[in-house]
C-alpha cells in the first residue's frame, strides 16, 4: 500500500515523532511506502509532496520540534471547494489512505474527506489539549512544562521585587495549559476561559497575600480568558482570515487593573509561541509515537473516518465525529480543585 501523511494547523512538539512512527511502522510491519504532503491541506491541494523513507534521517526527527513537512491553514470553504483536486492528486500519487495529523479543525476536514470517499485516519494534536474523545493530545505536556518552568522562574524575581507577575499562556477556548501550569508552578491565581473572572476577587487574593507578609504574587492567565459580564471594561479580540479568534492581551489588561486598584508593581509576561516550539518532552514523544504506530496500522487495515485516541493506558480508534463535535473544556470541578490553592 501507499500511505500519505500531512500536518495541518498550528504546529506542536511531537509532530515529527508521529511522522517517524508512521513511516517506520508502515515500512517495517507492512512494506508500505509513505508520501508526505507539505504545509497541510494547502500542499495536498497544490500537490506538493515528497517520499518519506524509513532511513537514518527519519529516525533522527524524534527529538525535533515543529514538523519536517511544514504546516498550514486553509479556510474551510476553500478546502471544500478543492475536493475534486484533492481526489485527483491522491489518485495521481497512487495513495490508498491518508493520515491527517492536526487539531480540531484538521480533524473536521479529515472527517469531511472520509465522508466524501477518501480513506482517512486522524491523529489528534494540539498543545491546548482541547480535542474531545482523547484523554490527552501530544504537545500539551511540553507546553505545560515550558509554562511551568516560566512560572518557577517568575517566583524568584517576583519575590525579590515584591511584585505581582502575570504570565499569559496559550489557550484560545480552553484553560488546560493554564490550569496545569498554574497548579504545577504554584501560581497564586489561575484564570481560564471556561470560568469568567472577577477582577475584584483576583485583586483581593493578591491583597491578602501582601497583608499576610507574602509580598508577591503570580497569576497564570489563559489568553482566551474573559471577565464576568459587567465587572470591568474589556474589548474582545477579532477573528483572523481562517475564522480563528485573535486576542488583545488579557494578561496585560488584568495587570493594569490590579495596578490601578492597588498601586502594586505589576508586570506581565506573554509566553506565546515559546510554548509551541522546541523539543517534545518524553511523555509527548511516547504518546506521539504510539499514535503514529496505531495510525499506520489502522490505515493499512483499511479503516477510515476514525481517529487514534488515548483512553487511560490504551490507544484506541474512535469515530472522527466524536473527536470534533465539541471541544474538551475544563470541568468546573477541576477548576474548583485548583481554586483551593489560590491566594
Ligand atoms: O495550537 C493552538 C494555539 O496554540 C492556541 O492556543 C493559540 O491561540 C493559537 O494556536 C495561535 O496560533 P497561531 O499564532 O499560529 O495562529
Amino acid at each position: 500500500m501507499r500511505l500519505a501523511t500531512l500536518t495541518s494547523g498550528g504546529d506542536c512538539p511531537g509532530l515529527n515523532a508521529v511522522i517517524r512512527a508512521v513511516v517506520r511502522t508502515a515500512s517495517s510491519e507492512f512494506g508500505d511506502t509513505v508520501v508526505g504532503y507539505e504545509d497541510g491541506w494547502v500542499g495536498l491541494m497544490e500537490d506538493r509532496r515528497r517520499d518519506l523513507y524509513d532511513d537514518a534521517e527519519i529516525d533522527r526527527i524524534l527529538l525535533r520540534g515543529g514538523t519536517i513537512l511544514g504546516t498550514g491553514r486553509l479556510h474551510p470553504d476553500k478546502f471544500k471547494a478543492g475536493l475534486g483536486q484533492i481526489k485527483e492528486n491522491l489518485a495521481d500519487a497512487g495513495i490508498d489512505a491518508l493520515i491527517a495529523i492536526g487539531g480540531e479543525g484538521t480533524l473536521k476536514g479529515a472527517q469531511w474527506l472520509a465522508d466524501n470517499g477518501i480513506p482517512v485516519i486522524g491523529v489528534p494534536k494540539t498543545i491546548d489539549n482541547d480535542v474531545n474523545a482523547t484523554d490527552f493530545t501530544f504537545g500539551f505536556d511540553t507546553a505545560v512544562s515550558v509554562a511551568t518552568d516560566a512560572i518557577d522562574r517568575l517566583h524568584t524575581t517576583a519575590e525579590s521585587h515584591n511584585r505581582i507577575l502575570i504570565v499569559e499562556v496559550m489557550g484560545r477556548h480552553v484553560g488546560w495549559i493554564a490550569l496545569h501550569a498554574g497548579m504545577a508552578g504554584g501560581a497564586h491565581y489561575t484564570v481560564i476561559p471556561e470560568e469568567p473572572f472577577d477582577i475584584a476577587e483576583i485583586t483581593k487574593a493578591m491583597e491578602r497575600r501582601f497583608q499576610m507578609g507574602e509580598k508577591y504574587g503570580i497569576i497564570c492567565v489563559a489568553e482566551g480568558a474573559l471577565p464576568k459580564e459587567g465587572t470591568m471594561e474589556f474589548t474582545e479580540g477579532d477573528t483572523d482570515q481562517f475564522g480563528h479568534q485573535t486576542f488583545n492581551g488579557v494578561g496585560q489588561v488584568i495587570g493594569d487593573e490590579i495596578k490601578r486598584r492597588t498601586g502594586y508593581d505589576v508586570r506581565t509576561t506573554v509566553l506565546g509561541h515559546i510554548q509551541r516550539g522546541g523539543t517534545p518532552t518524553a511523555y509527548d514523544r511516547v504518546l506521539a509515537t504510539r499514535y503514529g504506530v496505531h495510525a499506520a496500522r489502522a490505515a493499512h487495515a483499511g479503516k477510515s473516518g476514525q481517529c487514534v485516541a488515548l483512553h487511560g493506558e490504551k490507544i484506541e480508534l474512535v469515530p472522527l465525529a466524536d473527536a470534533v463535535g465539541e471541544l474538551k473544556v475544563v470541568p468546573p470541578a477541576r477548576y474548583a480543585t485548583a481554586k483551593a490553592l489560590f491566594g
